[in-house]
């Protein structure tokens, strides 16, 4: 039987890999790497392959480094977003398939790594499930799981994710749109490429925000949204401009 691990790796810090996936790591015959083209993406194809160099300096192993299509922009709308992604998934689907088939033979251990935790915002648990449903290559999986942005986030502001016996909610800057700012109370947002916070400058919540968490170009800034949202436009800006992309987390806080 070949088998697949999804490795959570952190956000870019060699040292917040876990050791279990270190020891994972050792078993594998093949790391797929699979980015969709950009600016962005070719850093990041570059850290793991770092991170791999660290953790496994005999180079007894290969790397496959794979480019993805760029999934269909626009979809205002949830809908018409929900099934570009969906579509974007099944050809994710297609490719980790043939890839199973094609570069791993029975007994072998192939694995991909996953930027932070494999079960947030990432489509790979339910790409893996797809495959299997479809009978479209026989294979066994394993997570092994990765700290994730926003723990970096909560760690680096020194603050807590929740308020004693509180909820929180995470959420993407699509969906913070729609949510009133009386509601946002305690919110984590990742995955927002829109500044969705300016919509809330008028409002008393606070702001912890942080941008390459993890990487050496990490910038960590907090305080009332309404007297630190220029900055961190201004900040994010700049970021953006001299490294070509920038990926942030915050959580938006009331009564801090
Ligand atoms: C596709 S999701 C993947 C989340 C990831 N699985 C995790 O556990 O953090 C990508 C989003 O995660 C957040 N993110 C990932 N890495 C980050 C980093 N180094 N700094 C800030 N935000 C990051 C951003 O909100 C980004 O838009």
């Amino acid at each position: 039987m070949k088998k697949i691990y999804l490795i959570g790796i952190g956000t870019g810090n060699p040292e917040h890999l876990t050791i279990q996936a270190i020891n994972t790591f050792k078993k594998v015959n093949v790391f797929f790497i699979l980015e969709k083209e950009s600016e962005k993406n070719e850093d990041l194809v570059k850290l793991r392959k770092e991170i791999l160099q660290r953790y496994l300096p005999d180079g007894r192993y290969r790397v496959m480094a794979i480019k993805i299509p760029e999934r269909k922009k626009g979809g205002r709308e949830l809908e018409v977003y929900k099934e570009r992604v969906a579509s974007w998934r099944k050809q994710k689907a297609e490719i980790i398939s043939n890839l199973i088939k094609q570069e791993i033979a029975d007994g072998e251990t192939g694995a991909i790594l996953i930027w932070g935790d494999p079960s947030l915002y990432d489509g790979h648990i339910e790409i893996l499930n797809y495959i299997l449903k479809e009978g479209w290559a026989d294979f066994e999986f394993e997570v092994i799981p990765g700290i994730t942005s926003m723990q970096v986030l909560t760690a680096r502001h020194k603050i807590p994710l929740n308020f004693i016996g509180e909820s929180i909610r995470i959420t993407t800057g699509r969906r913070l749109k729609e949510i009133h700012p009386d509601d946002v109370k305690n919110s984590v947002v990742l995955l927002d490429n829109y500044l969705t916070y300016r919509n809330f400058a008028d409002s008393d919540l606070h702001i912890y925000w942080g941008s390459y968490l993890g990487t050496e170009e990490e910038i960590l800034i907090s305080g009332r949204l309404n007297e630190v949202l220029d900055e961190i436009i201004k900040t994010r800006n700049e970021a953006k401009k001299n490294n070509g992309w920038i990926m942030e987390t915050y959580i938006l806080r009331a009564g801090e």
